[in-house]
C-alpha cells in the first residue's frame, strides 16, 4: 500500500517582499493561512540570524493559529533554541547557515557536530518538538543522524534541482533514491526539499519513502504570475471608476 506524501509550504518569500519596503504588507501568515486553505499539509517559516525575512512575530502569531503545523526552520544556536521552546512549533528544522548566501546552500555536517546537535535534539525532545535535520542525501550523515537520535531527515534536494543537465540530474536522483530508503530502512521519517519546481517535483514525489516535501520559492514566484492578471484589473478599475464618476 502506498504511504501518502505532505506538502509543506514555506512562506519566507513573502516575508522577504514584505520586508523590501518595511511594512506590514505582504503578510507571511496570511499567504500561510490561504496555503492551508489551499491543502497544504504544514507552513516552515526559516527564521535567520539576520532577519532578512521571516520575524520573531511571524513565528508567534503562525503558531497560535495554525490549524496544521508549523515547521521552524533554524540554526541550531541558543538564540533559536530559546525562541522555539517559547513557541513550541510541531516540528523544527535545523539547517547550517551562513549569513552571507542567498539561501542554504547545503546540508548540515551532523557528524562534525554530532554532540552539540545531540544536546539540540534531547532538549527539543524534552519538549514534545520532533527535530528534523537537514542533509546532504549521504549515508554517513543518515547514520549519524540516527545515531543522534533525530527522528526526521530531510533531504537537500539543491544539487538534484541545479544539475546543469539530465546526466548530473539523474545521478542526483539516484543518490537521492538510495539516501531516502537507507533513512526509511533505519526508521528515520524522510522529508526532502529545496529547489523543487513544477518540473522537477515528481521524481522526488514519486520516491515512496518520502513523507513530506518542503517548497517554497516556487510557490511563490507562480502565485504571482496567476494572480497578477487579477491584481492589475482591479487596480485598472478603481482607477477608471474614480475617473469618470
Ligand atoms: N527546505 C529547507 C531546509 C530550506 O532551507 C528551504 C529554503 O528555505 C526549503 C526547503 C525550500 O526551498 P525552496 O524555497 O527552494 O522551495
Amino acid at each position: 500500500m502506498k504511504l501518502p506524501i505532505f506538502l509543506g509550504v514555506n512562506v519566507d518569500h513573502v516575508a522577504t517582499i514584505r520586508e523590501a519596503r518595511g511594512g506590514l504588507y505582504p503578510d507571511p501568515v496570511h499567504a500561510a493561512l490561504q496555503a492551508e486553505i489551499a491543502g497544504a499539509d504544514g507552513i516552515t517559516m526559516h527564521l535567520r540570524e539576520d532577519r532578512r525575512h521571516i520575524q520573531d512575530h511571524d513565528i508567534e502569531r503562525f503558531a497560535a493559529c495554525t490549524q496544521t503545523k508549523l515547521n521552524f526552520e533554524m540554526a541550531a544556536t541558543e538564540e533559536m533554541m530559546k525562541l522555539a521552546l517559547k513557541v513550541k512549533p510541531h516540528d523544527v528544522c535545523i539547517v547550517p547557515e551562513k549569513r552571507e548566501e542567498l539561501t542554504t546552500e547545503g546540508g548540515l555536517d551532523v557528524i562534525g557536530q554530532q554532540n552539540k546537535l545531540k544536546e539540540f535534539c534531547d532538549e527539543m525532545h524534552g519538549a514534545g518538538i520532533a527535530v528534523s535535520l537537514f542533509i546532504d542525501p549521504n549515508e554517513d550523515q543518515i547514520e549519524a543522524t540516527a545515531r543522534i537520535g533525530a527522528p526526521v531527515i530531510e533531504i537537500h534536494t539543491g544539487r538534484y534541482a541545479d544539475a546543469p543537465n539530465d546526466t548530473v540530474r539523474a545521478a542526483e536522483l539516484a543518490h537521492i533514491v538510495s539516501a531516502a530508503d537507507y533513512a526509511y530502512s533505519l526508521g528515520l521519517v524522510v522529508n526532502a526539499g529545496h529547489g523543487l519546481q513544477f518540473n522537477n517535483v515528481q521524481a522526488i514525489a514519486e520516491i515512496d519513502a518520502i513523507h513530506e516535501l518542503n517548497i517554497g520559492h516556487s510557490l511563490v514566484a507562480r502565485a504571482m504570475f496567476t494572480g497578477l492578471s487579477e491584481a492589475v484589473r482591479e487596480m485598472k478599475r478603481l482607477m477608471v471608476e474614480a475617473r469618470y464618476r
